[in-house]
């Protein structure tokens, strides 16, 4: 069994998480649209999580649509105590599986009834308000993002939604938000190979915000890199092992949400909570990254 506590745990909101969580966004089928292709496999990847301690899963209801939190709630439901499911609201997906805004007032209610629903639940521990940026889509792009807070601050007051967190936000957005409402956690692309957040991690860690980076391993196609295979093999560890305990050093306010569908691989990363880093691999590691601004 692996022992995840020993990555240790961080403050998010009024709960404890541990540092090491899981991201359910591969569960649903190919593009993250549609049914997975084995429901079996995903329901055993959701219980073995929790069966090793995970108390943290990442999803949103536009993951499928509808089908990751569905899956969520087959494996899990009714939830074990502690479990803090952190979602997301501000897409919505057409018929051919695109990736659409969706924020203004009237669909950030709808997303978090969705949410809700399909979730079986009465209140959602942490909505991330997802910004969706420009290009491809995972890079933020500045704006007000004053109405998409004051909608979530409204069904905050209701009761429907306990904490807020931001997704794809620039630092200057972060502010303005954080004059609107309380703000938990931030979840942007980073990872050791992409740092253009590495300020705002710092600046966060200061504040005692949680910085949840998205695409840890890489994402879609997942991280390659000598310096990682060549540290890894000296660790005896895997590279995403060794990716995943870099972000765990990089900083006490990182939580991780790396993304599986294999039971295998969550059992790898997992695993990832005992690989110690020396100072010297830290050091070659940290060759690897690129900020925005040297591409
Ligand atoms: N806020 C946002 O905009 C946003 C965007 C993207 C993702 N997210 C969240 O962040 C979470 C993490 O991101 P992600 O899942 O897209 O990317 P990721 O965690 O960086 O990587 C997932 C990819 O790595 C593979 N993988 C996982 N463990 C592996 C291992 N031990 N060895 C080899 N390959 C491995 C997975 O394939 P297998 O299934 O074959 O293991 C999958 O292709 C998501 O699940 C989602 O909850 C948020």
């Amino acid at each position: 069994m692996q022992r995840i506590d020993q990555a240790g745990s961080f403050r998010l909101g009024d709960y404890d998480i541990k540092r090491l969580g899981y991201g359910a966004m591969q569960l649903a089928g190919p593009g993250v649209f549609g049914p997975p292709r084995d429901r079996g496999a995903a329901l055993a990847v959701l219980r073995e999580a929790a069966a090793h301690g995970v108390d943290h899963i990442d999803t949103s209801d536009f993951y499928g649509p509808h089908v990751t939190n569905q899956v969520i709630r087959e494996a899990l439901h009714p939830y074990p105590d502690g479990l803090t499911i952190v979602t997301k609201v501000g897409a919505v997906r057409g018929d051919d599986g695109s990736w659409n805004p969706a924020q203004d007032a009237t669909a950030l209610t709808a997303a978090v009834h969705d949410n809700l629903r399909n979730l079986s639940l009465d209140v959602l521990d942490v909505v991330n308000m997802r910004f969706m940026g420009d290009g491809d889509g995972h890079g933020p792009a500045e704006g007000s993002v004053e109405p998409q807070l004051a909608a979530l601050a409204r069904l905050q007051d209701q009761g429907l939604i306990r904490h807020i967190g931001l997704s794809n936000a620039t630092p200057k957005q972060v502010e303005q938000a954080r004059g609107i409402v309380e703000v938990v956690c931030v979840q942007n692309q980073y990872n050791i190979a992409h740092r253009d957040d590495d300020g705002m991690i710092d600046a966060l860690a200061a504040d005692g915000i949680a910085y949840v980076p998205f695409f840890p391993l890489g994402g879609f196609s997942p991280l390659q890199s000598e310096t990682l295979s060549d540290v890894s093999a000296r660790l005896g560890a895997t590279p995403m092992q060794v990716a995943l305990a870099w972000l765990l050093r990089r900083s006490p306010n990182i939580l991780l949400i790396p993304g599986t569908s294999s039971v295998a691989h969550l059992h790898e990363n997992l695993a990832a909570a005992s690989v110690e880093l020396s100072d010297e691999a830290v050091a070659a590691l940290n060759g690897i990254g690129v900020t925005n601004a040297e591409r």
